[in-house]
């Protein structure tokens, strides 16, 4: 990482036309009557560079200061910034003006005038720029670059996350998970993979929000008290702003606890935004657009809340947040508590631990990410590829590889992580983490995939009523009245025991399609779902359904 000038190094006087800057401040030489008497204008501060974005717009200034403390901070003033609101933040920032009552007036001179023959990219959103990542707080890469975007987003270092939460992590695979999605998220523009969310859902004090300040904890602060910033955010502070906060996430993790506190109205339609990365059309700008990995949590899933405003979930959203079930063991989401007494104890323990270490890991990550990004993308698809070659039953179709190759990325974020040794987690334990998250999503995908539910309804069908389907040209065994015919590799389904007793209520089309889609019907050509047979001589249509369907998971 560049940190970028070292304004507390001014050994010599720098002139800068009518200003002379020292490590005692900024002075303006006011040369009235051929005398110069010099006039403190504020502490020292540098004009170091001029910054543009990388269209050539959003032009600006890096200047550098230290406040009262010796700390050296940088500002980035854009030139469209009224000067009063620039003085102000600098003020806030810890600049120091001069009592002089011209002091405002010359500080602005010097901020207007002041030029720099060193151009800088700048950008308004962390993320990729070009070959580089920039963070509010320092850039990574081949090119310096300077973030002028919103500074309040809890992004930041401190202590030692491996050894204090990372360690703790171990053996709990929604810990593990969710820190490893926090790796994800700046790969997903280096692998080309899209936005979208994981969603941990379990019951009330089983340790949701502690894994999601795990996750929080990779890339910056959880704050302990209100007003502090929090990289941790919730659905209901966040409502009117998402497309902002989004944005300012580009290419890192959203962290967004209490899915209950959602409008339930817009909850399925935000998480559609998230994960496209294209906000509304705004009157007079151009729409925003970001690129965010998020996980959220809560106490239902996302059907829940819109069922209840009278809104049908879409699998379109379902696959943009991807439910994983929290309730894993007595200890609710935590499978391994590390000699603590109680669970509870163990979730508290993590709260403090991920409240004093954070940021670091994202910080390493990304300096060798950004230093070395071919040959990280050539690990990061080889372990994606023996993920999906892991968890992926043969055949799979629709939502299921989509949905796999987000775990997938999230497998490989968190083994590459654990080889850079940021993690204190063992080979292989973020590749099972998300193999186990994995499953338990395949698990939920049965509340509202209509290919795996209309699969499940043959399968469950055919079982229960095995004897009243004819083999053909076989023994004889059938029961009652009958309901199709058995040939050697398909059940033949009448039409109306189809419409009326498979489907009992369901679209008969709807499932006749999803059973296509899963490769379980034998049709006649497109748009003609029955196929005609010959039983005994005589010719007619049925659903043909292959009876590979009996094996299908
Ligand atoms: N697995 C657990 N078993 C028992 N107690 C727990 C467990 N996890 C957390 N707790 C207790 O519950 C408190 C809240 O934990 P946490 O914020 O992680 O819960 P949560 O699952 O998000 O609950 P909620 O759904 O109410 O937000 C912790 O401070 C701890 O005392
Ligand atoms: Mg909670």
């Amino acid at each position: 990482m560049k940190y970028h000038h070292k304004i507390l190094k001014i050994h010599k006087e720098i002139t800068v036309g009518e200003f002379i800057i020292n490590k005692h401040g900024v002075f303006y030489r006011d040369l009235r009557d051929e005398v110069e008497e010099r006039i403190l204008v504020c502490s020292p501060l540098l004009v170091t560079g001029i910054t543009r974005n990388k269209d050539g717009n959003d032009w600006g200034k890096l200047l550098v200061f230290a406040d009262p403390e010796g700390h050296e901070k940088q500002y980035h003033m854009a030139s469209s910034k009224g000067q009063n609101v620039v003085i102000s933040d600098l003020v806030h920032r810890g600049l120091v003006l001069s009592s002089h009552s011209r002091s405002r007036h010359l500080l602005a001179q010097y901020l207007r005038s002041t030029p720099s023959d060193k151009m800088m990219l700048s950008s308004s959103m962390p993320g990729w720029v070009k070959n580089s990542f920039v963070l509010p707080y320092g850039s990574f890469g081949p090119d310096e670059v300077v973030y002028s975007g919103d500074p309040n987003t809890g992004f930041g270092t401190q202590g030692n996350w491996k050894a204090n939460v990372g360690k703790l992590c171990s053996g709990n695979s929604r810990l593990v998970f969710a820190a490893s999605v926090a790796f994800a998220a700046p790969l997903m523009r280096v692998v080309g993979i899209e936005g979208g969310g994981f969603h941990l859902k379990g019951d009330s004090s089983k340790g949701k929000t502690t894994a999601l300040q795990v996750a929080a904890s990779v890339c910056g602060k959880v704050a302990t008290s209100p007003g502090e910033d929090s990289y941790l955010l919730n659905w209901k502070s966040t409502a009117n702003s998402f497309e902002e906060v989004a944005q300012s996430h580009n290419d890192c993790l959203m962290v967004i606890d209490e899915i209950g506190q959602a409008d339930p109205k817009t909850v399925g339609d935000i998480c559609y935004m998230l994960a496209n990365g294209q906000g509304k059309a705004r009157m007079g700008h151009g729409k925003r657009s970001w690129r965010v990995m998020f996980i959220t949590s809560g106490e239902i899933s996302l059907a829940e809340p819109m069922a209840k405003a009278g809104e049908k979930a879409m699998i379109g959203q379902e696959v943009r947040l991807l439910e994983i079930a929290t309730d894993c063991t007595e200890n609710g989401l935590f499978e391994n508590i590390h000699s603590s007494k109680t669970a509870a104890e163990f979730s508290n323990r993590l709260k403090a631990a991920t409240a004093n270490h954070f940021g670091t890991p994202l910080q390493r990550f990304l300096e060798h990410l950004a230093s070395n990004t071919d040959a990280v993308e050539t690990k990061c698809r080889a372990y994606m590829d023996s993920f999906l070659k892991a968890v992926l039953p043969q055949n799979a179709t629709g939502v299921v590889p989509r949905a796999a190759l987000r775990f997938a990325l999230v497998a490989a974020a968190g083994e590459l992580a654990t080889k850079l040794k940021l993690t204190g987690w063992k080979k292989g334990e973020a590749f099972r983490a998300a193999k186990k998250c994995f499953a338990s999503w395949m698990e939920h995908r049965k509340t509202f995939d209509p290919v795996v539910m209309a699969v499940d309804r043959v399968q469950r069908f055919i079982l229960e009523n095995t004897a009243k389907f004819e083999i053909v040209g076989g023994d004889v065994r059938l029961n009652g009245s009958k309901f199709g015919y058995q040939k050697k590799d398909r059940f033949l389904i009448l039409p109306n025991v189809f419409r009326d007793f498979v489907c009992a209520g369901a679209d008969p089309e709807s499932v006749a399609d999803a059973l296509e889609h899963a490769g379980f019907l034998n049709t006649s050509g497109p748009n003609r779902k029955k196929k005609q047979e010959r039983i005994q001589g005589q010719l007619g249509y049925f659903y043909s359904v292959p009876s590979s369907i009996m094996k299908a998971e």
